[in-house]
């Protein structure tokens, strides 16, 4: 049982430092971005900013996060309410906001 435990916390150990398996977790909003979101932000359709464009998000990510996802869940110009997708809770909309703008700047 002791040895049991030991080697968990070893292997865990490994995972942090070596191969930084934190890292690889998937992002809670991930997923709701691939399936509401992606279609527009990954190619820039309709004038969207583009995931991973840093300079297309600057500007946007300096006026405040509380901008952000007031424009995702509300709609914004010709961005849709929840990216059309009213079903979303808000939650989910914020992480798909929180996903797209930590791999974007
Ligand atoms: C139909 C295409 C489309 C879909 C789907 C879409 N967006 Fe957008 N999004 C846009 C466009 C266009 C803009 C730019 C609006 C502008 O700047 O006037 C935008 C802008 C944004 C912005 C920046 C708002 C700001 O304040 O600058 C965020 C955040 C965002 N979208 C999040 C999302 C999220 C989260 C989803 C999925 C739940 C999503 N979008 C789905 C088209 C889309």
């Amino acid at each position: 049982m002791k040895l049991l435990k030991f080697q968990s916390l070893v292997a865990l150990l490994v995972c942090m430092l070596v191969t930084g398996c934190a890292e690889k977790t998937p992002h809670p909003g991930e997923q709701v971005w691939v399936n509401n979101c992606k279609v527009c932000h990954e190619v820039g359709l309709a004038g969207s900013p583009v995931f991973g464009d840093v300079n297309a998000w600057k500007k946007r990510i300096a006026r405040g996060k509380a901008s952000l996802y007031e424009h995702a869940l509300n709609g914004w110009g010709d961005m849709p309410a929840k990216g059309g997708n009213p079903d979303l809770t808000d939650d989910e909309v914020k992480q798909a906001v929180e996903y797209m703008v930590i791999n974007s700047q």
